[in-house]
């Protein structure tokens, strides 16, 4: 048997602040398997981006694991973890996130950059054809509609094919139509790429292109439903 692409085992979240303790995740686990969609639903402050942060490496659970091709994060030294966070793993935010002074073309090449990959210019072109926007290559940000700018995002965050590509609320600033366009795209993200997608959303629309729907309250699994 393969190992999940992804898996939280019995990962639990407290958060130190303030001299004050917040468990913000209880005994989390599941699996994510590649070229597949699981949605994180529940109601604000319930966990979903505090799970988000640790599926993608960006924080670790206080107890229990976070395993990538059954690896734990937290037994990472700092340069595996920043080469896991560059070269296998896409984000993708409720607000764009796209850099201000970087072009389209640019904000999309960046991560290519980072991760060393040659023809990174080539290969960013590509994904913006992907998302249909070739012809705002060389725009800035602020000259995009908010689907536009979610849609370059989505090529930034894939533009180095990762195995993981975690969305937060990937729609929640954008009209059905611009959302559609995202959701249409973060699902090729899985069928074609065959990345194993995470997305938090409080779109029942964005929730039902998931094989997996997985319900939060006050930082447990409440329920889990397979399509
Ligand atoms: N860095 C932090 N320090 C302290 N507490 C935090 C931190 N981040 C989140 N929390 C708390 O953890 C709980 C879960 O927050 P989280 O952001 O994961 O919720 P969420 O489900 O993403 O909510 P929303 O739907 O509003 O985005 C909340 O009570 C929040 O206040
Ligand atoms: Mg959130």
């Amino acid at each position: 048997m393969s190992l999940p692409r992804l898996e939280l085992r019995r990962a639990s979240k407290t958060y130190q602040s303030n001299g004050q303790s917040l468990r913000a995740l209880y005994d989390v686990s599941f699996t994510v398997e590649a070229g597949s969609v699981t949605a994180l639903v529940g109601r604000s402050g319930c966990g979903k981006t505090t799970l988000l942060n640790l599926a993608g490496a960006m924080d670790f659970p206080t107890s229990g694991d976070v395993l990538i091709d059954g690896e734990s994060t937290s037994a990472l030294s700092e340069s595996a973890l920043t080469a896991l966070r560059r070269n296998r793993i896409g984000f993708v935010f409720q607000f764009f996130q796209l850099l201000p002074a970087l072009t389209v073309l640019e904000n999309v090449e960046l991560p290519l950059l980072l991760a060393g990959a040659p023809d990174s210019q080539k290969a960013a072109r590509d994904r913006l054809q992907w998302v249909g926007l070739e012809d705002k290559a060389s725009a800035l940000p602020y000259q995009l509609s908010g689907g536009q700018a979610q849609r370059t995002a989505i090529a930034r965050a894939l533009a180095h094919s990762p195995d993981i590509l975690i969305a937060d609320e990937p729609t929640g600033n954008l009209d059905n139509a611009s959302g559609e366009q995202v959701l249409n795209l973060i699902r090729e993200s899985a069928e074609k790429w065959g990345a194993a997608v995470l997305m938090a959303t409080h779109s029942s629309e964005a929730a039902a292109i998931a094989q997996t729907q997985i319900r939060l309250r006050d930082g447990r699994i409440e329920e889990t439903i397979r399509a």
